[in-house]
């Protein structure tokens, strides 16, 4: 990663977003007066108590006291990295995400991204130039259209071993070639071309930078796919080839196909069909799936229709069970023997192949017929024997509606009431505390969680000083919290805890605001003002009482002196006040 996001990105990226819009899109919200509610996905619980608040964009749980901003969210949601979080955000809004270039918190990935820029650059040039006439021809005769192959940035790696040494310019591009996987090392220390005499299909991560390759040799050999190896940039894992590109093309993109080759893909997309992704010739991982889930709530999976796609798919379905959330949907496809969605889809067409995902399996069908298959159930024994195999998967599934169904269909198949092992609560504790009533809190903690969550208060006129003199723990806070909201009175509540997220106060202060949620906003500023003010009385009465003593003791001072005629002045003042008021 390169520098730092700046706070004011941060800032206008969460002023952007609207968290109810964000938190709806994965987890069904009804309005409940001016907050959102839903039963919290955080932890088991039969009433909502988890509320989102449009003005605020923060959400809290009551019950197990969940809460933050868009990005909190998705952190905990998604399972996302504070960046990654950040940057889905901004792709959802469409803009892109800027670089302090100071105080580097990693290393900085962009000159290797350019450097791949200008390789794929390199590969097309070659695709189009003699030395790629059979590769052309190769993709012609399997169908390839010149504007799919050109939207995919499809190229070709000429057969000698030292092309890519001519496009280093500089010593810099010499490692950087080597970093990204696109050398290779002879024993005798040589470096040369990975990837000679192969179509190359570039991998873009989710912000659209390359970040490594896929090469097909255009004839018989071994091996007929190559990818790059793991590299700072290119994990296999966690990579899926056309994730980007489908949704770049699809507006409000619903579903992903999920397909094993690259040239599935392309040839799917060729044929209209723009949601299709690759794994890398590897299983489907966890950490892809999350990445789909992030992209879209429902997942169709191909495989082939032999015994191995079958056994594909079964694994893949025991990767998925612990992400299917409700609000998620995951269907398999078997396709006929010997075809792959390539192959299908240019020989049914379109229309017939959409028909095949419609229809394709639902996960619970395919779990409960997977598993029937291996046991009798027209025997007690065989009923049971489907009770010991299903319990263990279903017990993967996350708290929710889709579990206590499966649960159900399970109960009909077997007959009996089946009860779950136990009731998971996903790592949080719901310990159900009574909410915080302000009037008991600390008059220091009070004042900043006011402010916190409603930051437009630091703007009031007339606010008094005093209170800066207080030795008091949570003092410094306030007062930088009043800087703030100075500054930036519109900034939210979620955008002032993002820039805490990575102080020590951070949590505390998030926690805080968390329990003023509910507060009515009426009345907040005669609290706060009340507060500050009690709080500057307070400190003019220690001062002024640590004076006296001093006085009795040993001789003040001139400073000491006029200090104590402010006090007593001040003193007076507040006195008058207090009677014209009471
Ligand atoms: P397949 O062998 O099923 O090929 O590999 P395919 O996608 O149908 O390719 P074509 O149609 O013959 O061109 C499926 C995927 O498995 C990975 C690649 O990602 C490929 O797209 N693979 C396959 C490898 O990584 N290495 C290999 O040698 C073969
Ligand atoms: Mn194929």
């Amino acid at each position: 990663m390169a520098g730092r996001i700046p706070a004011n990105f941060i800032d206008d990226l969460l002023a952007r977003v609207d968290i109810v819009d964000l938190i709806n899109s994965r987890v069904a919200l009804k309005k409940a007066g001016k907050e959102y509610q839903a039963c919290c996905p955080f932890h088991d619980e039969k009433t909502p108590s988890f509320t989102v608040s449009r003005e605020k964009q923060f959400y809290h749980c009551f019950g197990c006291q969940a809460h933050g901003s868009a990005i909190s969210f998705l952190m905990e949601y998604d399972n996302m990295d504070f960046v990654e979080a950040v940057e889905e955000l901004a792709l959802r809004e469409g803009v892109s995400v800027p670089r302090e270039e100071s105080d580097q918190r990693g290393p900085d990935h962009r000159p290797l991204y350019t450097l791949l820029e200008r390789v794929a650059d390199y590969y097309r040039q070659q695709l189009r130039s003699k030395t790629g006439e059979r590769a052309v021809n190769y993709l012609k005769s399997r169908g390839l259209s010149g504007e799919i192959a050109a939207e995919f940035g499809i190229g070709f790696a000429p057969p000698d071993y030292q092309n890519l040494t001519c496009l280093a310019a500089s010593d810099e591009d010499a490692r950087g070639l080597w970093t990204t996987g696109m050398l290779a090392e002879s024993d005798n220390g040589r470096r040369y071309d990975r990837f000679r005499d192969r179509i190359m299909f570039p991998i873009r991560n989710n912000r659209g930078f390359i970040i490594g390759f896929g090469g097909r040799l255009t004839g018989d050999g071994k091996p007929k796919y190559l990818n790059s190896p793991e590299t700072p940039l290119f994990h296999k894992g966690r990579e899926l080839y056309g994730l980007f590109e489908a949704r770049r093309s699809v507006r409000d993109l619903r579903q992903l196909l999920v397909v094993e080759g690259y040239m599935d893909v392309v040839a799917l997309a060729q044929f209209g069909v723009r949601n299709a992704v690759a794994t890398l010739g590897t299983a489907t991982t966890s950490d892809h799936l999350q990445r789909m889930f992030r992209a879209v709530p429902e997942l169709v999976f191909c495989f082939d229709g032999d015994r191995a796609g079958r056994d594909a798919g079964w694994k893949a379905l025991q990767v998925t069970l612990p992400l299917m959330r409700d609000g998620r949907e995951a269907r398999f496809l078997f396709l006929p023997q010997e075809e792959d969605p390539d192959s299908l889809i240019r020989r049914e067409g379109r229309d017939t192949f959409l028909r095949r995902i419609e229809d394709a399996t639902p996960l619970s069908t395919f779990l409960f017929e997977q598993i029937s298959g291996q046991v009798d159930l027209s025997a007690d024994e065989g009923r049971v024997q489907l009770a010991e195999l299903a319990k263990p998967l279903l017990e993967q599934l996350p708290e929710g509606l889709f579990r206590k169904l499966m649960y159900r269909r399970l109960e009909e198949k077997v007959g009996e009431r089946i009860a779950p092992n136990s009731s998971r609560t996903h790592g949080r504790r719901p310990t159900v505390r009574p909410r915080a009533s302000i009037g008991t809190m600390p008059p220091v903690r009070r004042a900043i969680a006011l402010l916190a969550s409603n930051p437009a208060l630091a703007a009031l006129d007339g606010l008094p000083d005093g209170w800066r003199r207080c030795n008091l723990p949570g003092i410094s806070l306030l007062s930088e919290l009043i800087e703030l909201g100075r500054a930036h009175p519109n900034i939210s509540t979620a955008a002032l805890l993002e820039r805490w997220r990575e102080r020590p106060e951070g949590k505390h202060l998030a926690k805080l605001t968390a329990t003023l949620l509910p507060l009515p906003a009426t009345g907040l500023e005669v609290e706060f003002l009340d507060t500050l003010n009690y709080l500057s009385s307070q400190s003019s009465q220690l001062e002024w009482e640590a004076l006296v003593a001093k006085a009795a003791s040993s001789v003040l001072d001139d400073a000491d002196k006029q200090r104590l005629k402010e006090l007593v002045k001040a003193k007076a003042e507040n006195d008058s006040k207090a009677t014209r008021d009471g």
